[in-house]
């Protein structure tokens, strides 16, 4: 088995280092934040990952995982460390650098002089970083017997089900000029069962390979919405499409769920990154930024249908949102559509009411004068309007006449297409969703209690 040192312990390094280590290594993860650190020590993680908690856990407790501030000790005997930190998005768009660079230079100062210390890049790096991630090494080394070598290895991890998605890879990207690191670092994924495709490319392709493909799949979603916008104009139900589509095996039904558009630590990131790699290197990315302004234009469309319900204006209205996270299955709010609806609705005179099964304490630490409510009725009780933002299974399950009978007015736009319409205008809801048709609701289910209704909207006026 191999001795693993683990850059980063944020989920796509935590992932890494807990599932190397299921596999039998020895893995160290390193880190720099002190808290992080001892919380991990103990099992706490910084992040709600479905599983991961066993894994970290059971690793820890069999000794073959540990956390560690300190780069020498968690080098010292390292075969291989995995560069996990974060590549955020820089003003124009770009990747941001930095914390590679730090890992770079921490890892050139800290290795001994081992046997090479094969150096790979798991995060999302921009195509050439792997030319320049070597040098950096040699000049941060301190002793000149110290040996490097570089392999790109980009995660393809889904938050929500990113345990499976490292156990079972559809296909693991190598790329590298050494063909005895890419063989090394092939064999620690050969203890996979099954035993997964491996790809060995050159290290541009393979960074090409993950911005590529992250790119294609958000260009299927800002498809699908385009065409739910054109749906919505000529009376089409743009779900049955998606699934006349998908039956197509070359389209596949995967990522053809129209809605308020894809948000996420890694699509808009990745996207506007290539964009920007493209213009920098002389191409001119029309579908892009057409995928990024579609996306974009989809949150604007959602709070759209919800302004035209209230007469044009949020002003003193109280709107209910259901789902903070970008998607179900994490707490994850980075690029959240949630986030960026819930400012502009304040930006506009709206209270806003939220709830999220698992991001309400993510939720504090980015939004600000937001009631967070501990259900989805709490959320209900006294709304102008709700707004569905993610997809939560539980929201299936709601009590949909007791949400109804607890706002000032049933009007719900659902941004993930999660309910019926049929079934929404019965119940009498004013129901929207993207890119199908919107049914009268029906009479007289929605005034059921006019005089009470009518009491609330004066004490909420
Ligand atoms: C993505 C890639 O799937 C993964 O391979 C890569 O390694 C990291 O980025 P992730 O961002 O965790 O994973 O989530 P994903 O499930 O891909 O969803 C991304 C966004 O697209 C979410 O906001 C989701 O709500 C949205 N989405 C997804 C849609 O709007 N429609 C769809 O049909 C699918």
């Amino acid at each position: 088995m191999a001795r693993i040192a683990v850059i980063g312990t944020n989920y796509v390094g935590l992932v890494t280092a807990a599932c190397f280590a299921e596999l039998g290594n020895d893995v160290v993860g390193i880190d720099i934040d002190p808290a992080k650190v001892e919380r991990l020590a103990r099992g706490q993680l910084p992040i709600y990952e479905p599983g991961l908690e066993e894994v970290v856990a059971q690793n820890l407790k069999a000794g073959r995982l540990r956390f560690t501030l300190d780069y020498a000790d968690g080098l010292r005997g390292a075969q291989f460390a995995f560069v996990c930190v974060g590549t955020p998005s820089g003003s124009e768009g770009q990747a941001d650098m930095e914390q590679v660079r730090s890992a770079a230079v921490s890892l050139g100062r800290y290795t001994g002089e081992e046997s090479p210390l094969i150096v790979v890049n798991k995060s999302t790096m921009p195509i050439g970083t792997g030319d320049w991630m070597l040098p950096l090494l040699q000049r941060s080394a301190n002793s000149s017997a110290a040996q490097f070598r570089v392999v790109s290895n980009p995660e393809f991890l889904r938050e929500g089900s990113a345990v499976g998605d490292f156990r079972n890879p559809d296909r693991v990207v190598l790329g590298g000029t050494d063909l005895e690191a890419l063989d090394r670092v092939a064999a620690l994924y050969r203890d996979l069962r099954p035993e997964p495709t491996i790809i060995k490319t050159d290290i541009r392709t393979a960074e090409m390979i993950k911005y590529a493909s992250n790119a294609f799949l958000a260009t299927k979603i800002s498809f699908i919405n385009e065409i739910a916008s054109i749906c919505e104009r000529l009376g089409a139900d743009v779900q049955q499409v998606a699934r006349g589509m998908g039956l197509d095996t070359r389209i596949s039904p995967e990522f053809l769920n129209a809605g308020v558009g894809y948000g996420g630590s890694c699509f808009p990131k990745d996207v506007k990154a290539l964009a920007h790699m493209a213009s920098m290197a002389g191409a001119h990315p029309q579908l892009l930024r057409a995928v990024i302004e579609i996306n974009q234009d989809m949150r604007r469309l959602v709070l759209q249908k919800v302004r035209a319900e209230l007469g044009g204006e949020f002003e003193e209205r109280t709107i209910g949102i259901l789902g903070l996270a970008f998607k179900p299955n994490t707490d994850d709010m980075r690029e959240a559509p949630a986030v960026e609806i819930i400012h502009l609705l304040q930006s506009e005179g709206a209270r806003v009411r939220a709830y999220d099964p698992a991001a309400n304490e993510a939720a504090r630490a980015v939004l600000r004068g937001v009631d967070l409510c501990a259900d989805a009725y709490e959320v209900a009780a006294g709304a102008d309007a709700i707004i569905l933002l993610t997809e939560w299974s539980e929201f299936r399950r709601l009590d949909l006449a007791r949400i109804r009978d607890a706002m000032v007015r049933p009007i719900l736009v659902d941004g993930r297409n999660m309910y019926e319409p049929a079934e929404m205008a019965e119940l009498g809801f004013v129901y929207h969703s993207v890119g199908r048709p919107h049914l009268e609701p029906a009479a007289g289910a929605r005034d059921r209690a006019p005089a009470e209704r009518a009491a609330r909207t004066k004490a909420t006026a």
